[in-house]
């Protein structure tokens, strides 16, 4: 047998001066790879949808939705495809008949948006796919939604496609209202491919806010360095019904204006050990700094935090994972309750597959998702959209005293 290639540690110590030529190249590489991924050709667009997907998604009768075809009053009737067998709709085109046949669900007179940020320590625990999904689905169904990404990693910002290194420059990002520079947020919004979806971009730079905010809050005494983003986000709760936010995995100055802007809050959970063991550390500090807030006279509640189980594996019941999945859900159950969203988002492959070409399920065309694992999880963030929609309807008919 050919003995394995050993390594040992460098010949010479890396110097800083080293790590900068690292840091260089990597960036040039990325460079060169940006301008591929860059191409025109590669720029990202929504799919087109069926009369079915339309009528399925606005819960229309086929017999209201071929009257509506027949007369349009206003709304646009798509187009036949390339054979001329079916009628195809844009994303745009499904906002509008949304907005017309889904008023009772949208956000009413008066009422401001919702703020939602998706939180967990743990990372990898599918944050950002859930923040993504939730606001691409609300957006099909005719709300008009402002993304923000508070995760200097841009993950969110790739999955609504830019590329935080090469299209998003720091006083684009969150970065200018943390510093005191600006004080609305307005400067930092920008549209997306995803018609009803705008977006506040994030670039690694983002992270100095972990120094900044702290820095201004010894100079400031009277600055509450945890309310930054939530007064930035007064003038635009009138232009949005839901500013969707998508946090670090950690508990962070970032993270922590996230959720003191939120109204609502989801927590996607795998249900494995150590997720659920991150999950319960992250209450206890977020008690102990919610404890801190209120010794300081500032007082906070929520509309709703739900914990929605997520990446959900299911083997055969013989089988270990099967059943250690099967007492952590009940863990999971026995510690949060009624705030565990009644759908599990299944661990399928078409998810990662989506996100690896910087996509959802929502992105995938009417061809490729056909298969049942594809279904399962197209129909589980239905439903986790459906839920979230619900409490939403229940917190603006509250703000306006309905
Ligand atoms: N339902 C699912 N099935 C399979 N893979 C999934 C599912 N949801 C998310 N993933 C995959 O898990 C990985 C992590 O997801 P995601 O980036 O959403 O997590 P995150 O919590 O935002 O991570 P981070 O903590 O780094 O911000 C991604 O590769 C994603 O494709
Ligand atoms: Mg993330």
């Amino acid at each position: 047998m050919e003995p394995k290639p050993r390594i040992s540690a460098a010949t010479h110590p890396i110097t800083l001066q080293s790590i900068r030529e690292q840091a260089e190249r990597a960036t040039s590489i990325l460079a060169q790879a940006r301008g591929h991924m860059l191409a025109p050709d590669s720029r990202k667009t929504p799919p087109l949808f069926s009369a079915t997907q339309l009528s399925d998604r606005l819960g229309l009768e086929r017999s209201q939705y071929e009257y509506r075809v027949r007369n349009p009053a206003g709304l646009p009737t798509g187009r036949l495809n390339a054979t001329g067998a079916r009628r195809e709709f844009t994303l745009a085109e499904m906002r509008q008949w949304a907005q017309h046949y889904r008023q009772d669900h949208l956000r009413p007179k008066g009422a401001e948006a919702i703020t939602i940020s998706t939180a967990h320590f743990k990372g990898g625990s599918s944050k950002t796919t859930t923040a993504s999904t939730l606001a691409q689905g609300l957006g099909m169904r005719g709300h008009k939604v402002l993304v923000i990404d508070v995760d200097p990693q841009g993950s969110m910002t790739t999955l609504f496609g830019y590329l935080p290194a090469a299209e998003v420059d720091v006083e684009q990002t969150l970065l200018p209202l943390f510093s005191g520079d600006e004080i609305d947020l307005q400067y930092a919004v920008r549209s997306t491919y995803w018609d009803g979806v705008d977006l506040v971009p994030a670039s690694s730079a983002l992270f100095s806010a972990e120094f900044i905010l702290p820095t201004r809050q010894l100079k400031e005494k009277s600055f509450q360095f945890w309310r930054t983003l939530d007064f930035g986000l007064d003038t635009l709760r009138t232009t949005y019904d839901v500013i969707i936010c998508d946090t670090p995995p950690s508990l962070s100055f970032l993270t922590v204006n996230a959720l003191m802007a939120s109204d609502g809050i989801v927590m996607p959970l795998p249900p494995n050990n150590l997720d659920f063991a991150s999950s319960a550390q992250f209450w206890d500090l977020f008690k102990d700094l919610a404890d801190d807030f209120a010794e300081r006279g500032a007082g906070k509640d929520f509309a709703f935090i739900n914990v929605l189980l997520s990446k959900v594996k299911y083997a055969a019941p013989k089988d270990n994972t099967g059943q250690s999945t099967a007492i952590i859900r009940e863990w999971i159950q026995a510690a949060y309750a009624e705030r565990v969203l009644p759908v599990e988002i299944p661990d399928v492959e078409a998810v990662r597959t989506a996100s690896k070409e910087f996509g959802t399920v929502y992105d995938a065309s009417r061809d490729n998702v056909s298969t049942r694992t594809f279904k399962s999880a197209f129909e589980a963030y239905d439903r986790f959209v459906d839920l979230i929609e619900q409490q939403m309807e229940t917190f603006w008919l509250r703000q306006i005293g309905g």
